[in-house]
């Protein structure tokens, strides 16, 4: 059978800035669904990770398609209705348009989606990352897809030997998609200088070379490309179907051991380590530290089974602690150096006025 996996995600709302949606606003988004899926999903699995609420369904619509996005869309829009009644910080954060038009592409959310013709059996990772961009799946999916260092079957296995592509986005470029395909391996240098740039080059889905197929789909959206500013950090969404002719679901989950410092975190304008953290999980110290969540499943016939939650294991215990140091480390440097982002990637103006203003202080000394 053939079918879509489509998560929808974004914030509209959180108790306490931005830690987690309530009770009721996540009810509220539930109940939405629950009464207006009939028909347009096959399945579907609600969840957050700090402020963000995801809506992960199944269906046979195929990407982009209209019903699915409208119903999740206007979930999100129940969900902002009771965020704005309880007076919960960033109530409609995400939803930065007004007229759905077809698609949540260009308004806010966040969408990662793919189409397959199912597997005898079909085992995927969902992962959903707070408090950073989409930049901060461009490293695990270098290691994860060309490094057998963490895929141990590029070594063993012919068929993942033959390679994948990646096909990349450049987010600089805001009047369409600007899109660049290279194949593994005889790219993955070309791959790595795209991919060291975390601000503007992101992967937006990967394909094996023996079948073809999309193995992995990540949302790519810029908020500020939308709303014209910083309206908040891109937290992204990402799809992976594992085994077979596909990385193992361990090598997929194999590079968040390391904790990597990505863009985020307080104020979405420093940097800290990618923690990767249970399902529904809340945000705190600093504004962070920026999280990832993976919930693995399998699908059968568009139903989806239970979630096996990747990052609830007593071994993450231990990654999660190593990088709880790693962000005291960088904490102490403050705003200092790599500590704070870029100029160009500050979620506030502030300090270019400030800067403006002290320009005109400084004297040239002959
Ligand atoms: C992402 C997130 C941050 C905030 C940013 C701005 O989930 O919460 O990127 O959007 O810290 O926060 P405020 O609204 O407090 O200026
Ligand atoms: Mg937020
Ligand atoms: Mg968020």
């Amino acid at each position: 059978m053939k079918v879509t996996l489509s998560v929808i995600k974004a914030d509209v709302g959180s108790i306490g800035g931005h830690i987690k949606p309530s009770n009721d606003l996540l009810t509220a988004v539930q109940n939405h669904i629950k009464s207006k899926s009939k028909g347009i999903f096959i399945d579907y699995k609600i969840s957050y990770t700090g402020d963000d609420i995801a809506i992960l369904s199944t269906h046979t619509g195929g990407p982009l398609n209209e019903k699915v996005h409208k119903i999740c869309w206007e979930a999100f829009l129940a969900g902002g209705k009771v965020a704005m009644s309880q007076g919960l910080y960033g109530a409609k954060q995400d939803l930065l348009k007004q007229d759905f038009k077809g698609s949540v592409k260009g308004m806010g959310p966040a969408v990662a989606e793919l189409e397959f013709e199912e597997r005898p059996a079909e085992p995927f990772l969902f992962f959903a990352a707070d408090k950073t961009d989409p930049g901060a799946f461009n490293m695990p999916a270098y290691l994860s897809f060309c490094d057998p260092m963490h895929n141990a079957g590029l070594l063993l296995s012919s068929k993942l030997r033959r390679g994948f592509t990646f096909r990349i986005l450049d987010a600089s470029y805001i009047e369409a998609d600007r899109i660049i395909e290279l194949n593994t391996p005889e790219d993955i240098y070309d791959i790595a200088v795209l991919l060291r740039d975390t601000e503007r080059f992101f992967v937006e889905g990967i394909y094996s070379r023996v079948s073809g197929e999309q193995i992995a789909s990540i949302s790519t959206t810029r908020l500020r490309n939308i709303a014209g500013k910083y309206t908040g950090k891109d937290d992204p969404v990402m799809l992976v179907r594992t085994q077979k002719n596909f990385p193992g679901t361990g090598e997929i989950l194999s590079p968040y051991t390391i904790g990597a410092f990505v863009a985020g975190f307080m104020r979405g304008s420093h940097n800290g380590p990618l923690m990767p953290v249970k399902q529904n999980s809340d945000i705190s110290f600093f504004d962070g530290p920026p999280v990832v969540s993976s919930a693995a499943y399998c699908v059968h016939d568009g139903k989806l089974t239970e979630a096996a939650d990747a990052f609830d294991q007593p071994y993450w215990d231990y990654v999660r602690t190593q990088v709880s140091r790693k962000a005291e480390e960088i904490r102490r440097q403050g705003f200092f150096g790599p500590a704070m982002l870029s100029m160009s990637e500050l979620e506030y103006g502030g300090i270019v006025e400030v800067l403006q203003e002290l320009e005109k202080r400084f004297i040239i000394k002959k």
